[in-house]
């Protein structure tokens, strides 16, 4: 590909202020970001309050949210002097290219959204146009700084093969090839996908209904113990190999976060147990979750108290967002001939 050639490689991400960060949030998403901000390319990591408000957000709580996952970011690792960290409604470039895309993107594309048919459900008619058109905007979010590569959860595959799509009928339709870069999604590492506690077939996920399902980045020890103790699982002892953990979802789940908190494989996690039941392996796990997140939830809890330092980081972060997106958006409007004559 010669896209290497062209683009500086760029990393960008961003998560929605919807609610409590949990632990998929975490080992799906933001433990990689904060390894990529380690490494060569230049990183961006965005609070997406606008796609949060595609479905209904209690205003305060929205603003609360927003500096929650940017707290959660620091306490994570996350560092704004090395990656640069900002809310999305800071920065208009989103919202300018995102109606380019709008006019780029085609609605068989945007009606074969699994995550569309989810969160609309049998409400169809009733969902809001911003939830149609939710993967339009995330394609602005990424090409607005022309970012090369996206670190997502496994659930995000087919909006970033969207942003894709779009890039490339962009450059076509304007005659400008490898004007916007075609984002590869980096997905994996240790859990691309986290469960729900509850059901082994859904993932885990902040706006599931049931606090059970979840752990969430800022539950403290005892809340953490108790949902791991009353995590759905089955009768059978731990099998003496993964492939004994096929058609066991919710064991597969657990051994599967077992793993990435404590850095190995599912493998060495099943030699580790074989033949002990839950009743073993459930308060280990619980102790190896407590350990990692609840100086998490301290450092959000310290950092919460404060929250004109948390705003200076994001406006900080945003100016410098805007620096990077406008030169792009500007020539992204030249090209389509929009006509720009105001000093
Ligand atoms: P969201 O909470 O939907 O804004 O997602 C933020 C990031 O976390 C995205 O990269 C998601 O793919 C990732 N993510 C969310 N839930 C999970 C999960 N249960 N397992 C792994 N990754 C997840
Ligand atoms: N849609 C993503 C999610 O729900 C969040 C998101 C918005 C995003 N814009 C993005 C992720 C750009 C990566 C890049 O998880």
């Amino acid at each position: 590909m010669n896209q290497a050639r062209t683009h500086t490689p760029r990393v960008f991400s961003g998560v929605q202020p919807s609610g409590q960060l949990t632990l998929g949030n975490y080992l799906g998403a933001i433990r990689r970001f904060v390894e990529l901000q380690d490494g060569a390319m230049e990183t961006i990591y965005c609070v997406v309050d606008l796609h949060a408000i595609t479905v209904w957000q209690d205003p305060a709580a929205l603003t609360d949210a927003t500096r929650q996952v940017t707290a959660a970011f620091l306490a994570c690792g996350l560092d704004p002097k090395r990656s640069i960290l900002f809310n999305q409604s800071q920065v208009p470039a989103h919202s300018e290219l995102a109606w380019i895309f709008n006019c780029v993107v085609r609605l068989g594309w945007l009606t074969r959204m699994t995550q569309f048919k989810e969160k609309a459900g049998k409400n169809r008619e009733n969902s809001s146009a911003g939830l149609y058109i939710y993967p339009a905007l995330m394609a602005a979010d990424i090409l607005a700084y022309r970012a090369t590569h996206v670190p997502v959860g496994e659930d995000q595959k087919q909006h970033l093969e969207l942003a894709r799509d779009i890039a490339a009928k962009f450059n076509n339709d304007f005659d400008a090839p490898d004007f916007f870069p075609l984002p590869e999604p980096l997905i994996g590492g240790p859990a691309p996908r986290v469960m729900s506690l509850r059901d082994g077939s859904k993932k885990m996920s902040k706006s599931d209904p049931s606090d059970l399902s979840r752990i969430n980045l800022t539950d403290d020890a005892d809340t953490i113990a108790n949902k791991i103790r009353k995590a759905r699982t089955d009768p059978e002892p731990l099998p003496e190999t993964v492939e004994g953990l096929e058609g066991r979802p919710e064991a597969a789940n657990l051994v599967g976060i077992y793993a990435a908190l404590a850095g190995t494989s599912a493998e060495a996690v099943v030699a580790e147990f074989a033949g002990q039941g839950f009743g073993v392996f459930k308060p280990a796990l619980a102790e190896l979750a407590v350990s990692h997140l609840t100086p998490i939830s301290a450092e959000i809890r310290r950092l919460m108290a404060d929250p004109a330092e948390i705003d200076r980081v994001l406006g900080d972060g945003a100016e410098r967002a805007a620096a990077l997106a406008e030169p792009i958006l500007a020539e992204t409007y030249a090209r389509v001939g929009l006509l720009r004559s105001r000093g």
